[in-house]
């Protein structure tokens, strides 16, 4: 499933490293948790081109990233200078934890009957009170395009997602319209929830 961001390295990067995801990094990091010692600790998961990444990193937060694409490990490394790790979410494994997890339009593609035990293993690398952003395109069941798997979601069946977990407190979730021009009448579902 990773083919595609690979096979399309360039078009993908050039499309979305400068879209304005600042609306939903700001909620996100309002509900992230100060660290007593050092800047919280935020990682990308499924980092693509590294914006978000270098976002947080110039904030001033201690940013790692992680994906399952090499062409995108490479791209976030060298847009942000942030380390970043090639993994899958369905590997997915961290040696500390984490005040923040940010996956933007990343486990969207993770197959649907797998979702349930990757957001548990994200939860666990979550600190008390530690946030985790989430978002998908609006709608129902799993689907392939251009060679990409979807697994799709309401704002009902990510708050059943969510709620099965039993680790996150009441969710904010929101729709928003993709940023990219050409992509206005796409509608995504996101959510941050806190880790109680
Ligand atoms: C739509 S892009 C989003 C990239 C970036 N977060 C953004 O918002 O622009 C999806 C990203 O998830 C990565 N990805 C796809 N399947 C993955 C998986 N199973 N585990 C980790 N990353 C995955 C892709 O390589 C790609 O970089």
């Amino acid at each position: 499933m990773t083919n595609y961001y690979d096979s399309n390295a360039n078009g993908f990067i050039a499309t979305t490293r400068d879209v304005d995801m600042s609306d939903a990094r700001e909620r996100f990091l309002a509900a992230v948790p100060a660290r007593a010692d050092g800047p919280a600790r935020i990682l990308d998961a499924g980092s693509g081109s590294g914006r978000d990444a270098l976002a947080f990193r110039v904030s001033g937060y201690d940013v790692k990233a992680f994906d399952a694409a090499p062409a995108m490990v490479a791209a976030t490394q060298a847009h942000s200078a942030v380390e970043t790790r090639l993994m899958r979410f369905e590997d997915f494994a961290w040696e500390h934890s984490l005040e923040g997890i940010w996956a933007c339009a990343s486990l969207l593609h993770v197959a649907d009957a797998e979702l349930p035990g990757v957001v548990d293993r994200l939860a666990d690398h979550l600190v008390p009170d530690g946030a985790l952003y989430l978002s998908f395109k609006r709608g129902t069941g799993e689907r392939v395009k251009d060679g990409r798997r979807f697994t799709d979601m309401t704002s009902e069946t990510l708050a059943a997602l969510l709620d099965r977990s039993g680790v996150f407190g009441e969710p904010d979730i929101w729709e928003s319209r993709d940023c990219r021009p050409d992509r206005a009448f796409e509608v995504w579902v996101n959510a941050v929830v806190v880790k109680r």
